[in-house]
């Protein structure tokens, strides 16, 4: 299985539900960077990690709470059968970045796992299981690029008829998600019950115009992402004028996204960022295809 990383074009948050998730409208792109996944036939249960160079092995939990092993637990007890497995991942997507690099694992297996087991598991369960393992997951299931409302997990696709080239910078050390929600809790206490809407966003992707796109680009969770992090802020601004479309986080950080019209000029921004606090700096583009067999034996 192939599974894409994800950025969010829009990103509108709402002030805390009962249940402490915050109420979402966002609109997700899949993009072209991934994480691969094999299962295969086992008498026992392993999960087994290879990473790109500029991934910290251990910054990948494999201590039996990966996200993988609760995918695999929950489509287990989906159909009452035993968990059994040994699955191999090779992680390509940085590591705590907001680019939902484990909820693409997590699709991954729940795919590739459905298989292995002849489940035959419903496009609706897996939906559904993919929202019980995490906001983002349903998504990576569906790829493209989507309206995502709820906490996230009720996702519908959109046109998008163009391709976009983004330069994505991802940071040595990640946020946590949690914390920075937290965050945006303390800065907009007074937040709208309601999240604000992504029409803007959505008209600019219809339309394929790269400008309008720039200018729609909106992000909630960015100033609690500066905050925490103030190198974010320079990072952008140096972006932006080394001649990117914009520059910003995607979800909550730290990676930062910058929207460029061409391959060159994504090479070229891209190259201009290059320096010893930004060893790692990718260039890729969206929408692509969510969570997919790329090889079945
Ligand atoms: O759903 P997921 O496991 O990805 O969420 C991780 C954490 O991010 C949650 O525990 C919560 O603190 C925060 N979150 C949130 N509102 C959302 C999504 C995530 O507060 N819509």
């Amino acid at each position: 299985m192939r599974a894409p990383a994800k950025i969010n074009l829009h990103l509108g948050v709402g002030a805390p539900r009962p249940d402490g998730f915050h109420p979402l409208t966002t609109v997700y792109q899949a993009v072209g960077l991934y994480d691969d996944l094999t299962a295969a036939d086992s008498d026992t249960w392993r999960i087994e990690l290879d990473a790109a160079d500029y991934i910290e092995p251990t910054d990948v939990p494999l201590d039996g709470d990966n996200i993988v092993d609760r995918a695999a637990d929950l489509l287990a007890a989906h159909h009452g059968l035993a968990r059994l497995g040994d699955v191999q991942i090779t992680k390509a997507i940085p590591v705590a970045g907001g680019l939902a690099g484990g909820s693409a694992d997590a699709a991954a297996a729940l795919v590739a796992l459905d298989r292995l087991w002849a489940a035959q598991t419903t496009d609706e369960d897996l939906l559904g299981l993919a929202a019980q393992l995490g906001s983002d997951v349903p998504f990576a299931l569906l790829g493209g690029t989507a309206l995502g409302t709820g906490r996230g997990e009720l996702v519908e696709p959109v046109a998008d008829p163009g391709t976009w080239w983004w330069v994505v910078v991802p940071s040595a050390t990640g946020l946590s998600t949690p914390e920075v929600y937290r965050h945006f809790d303390r800065l907009f206490p007074d937040a709208p019950a309601d999240p604000p809407p992504a029409d803007v966003l959505l008209a600019a992707l219809a339309a394929h115009d790269p400008l309008l796109l720039a200018a729609a680009l909106h992000n909630d969770l960015q100033a609690a992402a500066f905050d925490l992090r103030p190198d974010l802020e320079t990072l952008i601004e140096r972006g932006e004028s080394e001649g990117a479309l914009r520059g910003m986080v995607t979800g909550s950080g730290p990676t930062c996204v910058f929207l460029c019209e061409s391959p060159d000029h994504a090479r070229s921004v891209a190259g201009a960022l290059d320096d010893p606090d930004h060893p790692v700096i990718l260039v890729t583009n969206g929408p692509v295809a969510g969570a997919h067999v790329v090889e079945y034996v």
